[in-house]
């Protein structure tokens, strides 16, 4: 099962387990991560999924979709590698996955 790396602003990270077919939301969700929220359920409509996705995977994860991209143009805390990691899914060759929680979010 991948695994995923999220490392709060402060250094401290989590690692957890990320079933193939679910998102880098829930899993941070299931495992009590602090600062992801996921309050629209994993439906792209609340932005409380925030991430910044570690360069070295940004090849893989890929870029921000559409729905995605509306969501969160307008965050003071957007980055080039932000993402909203209910729109990850997981899948093998995620494994690894190395995720940062912005500033403020915990
Ligand atoms: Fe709402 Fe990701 S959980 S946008």
């Amino acid at each position: 099962m991948p695994k995923i790396r999220f490392i709060e602003h402060d250094g401290t990270e989590h690692v957890v387990d990320a079933p193939d077919g679910s998102s880098a939301m829930l899993a941070a969700v299931n495992n009590g991560v602090p600062g992801i929220d996921g309050d629209c359920g994993g439906i792209c409509a609340c932005a409380t999924c925030h991430v910044y996705v570690d360069p070295a995977w940004i090849d893989i994860t890929g870029r921000r979709g559409e729905q995605e991209e509306s969501m969160i143009t307008f965050s003071p805390i957007l980055e080039p590698n932000s993402r909203l990691c209910c729109q990850i899914a997981m899948r093998e060759e995620l494994d690894g996955l190395v995720l940062h929680l912005p500033v403020g979010q915990h």
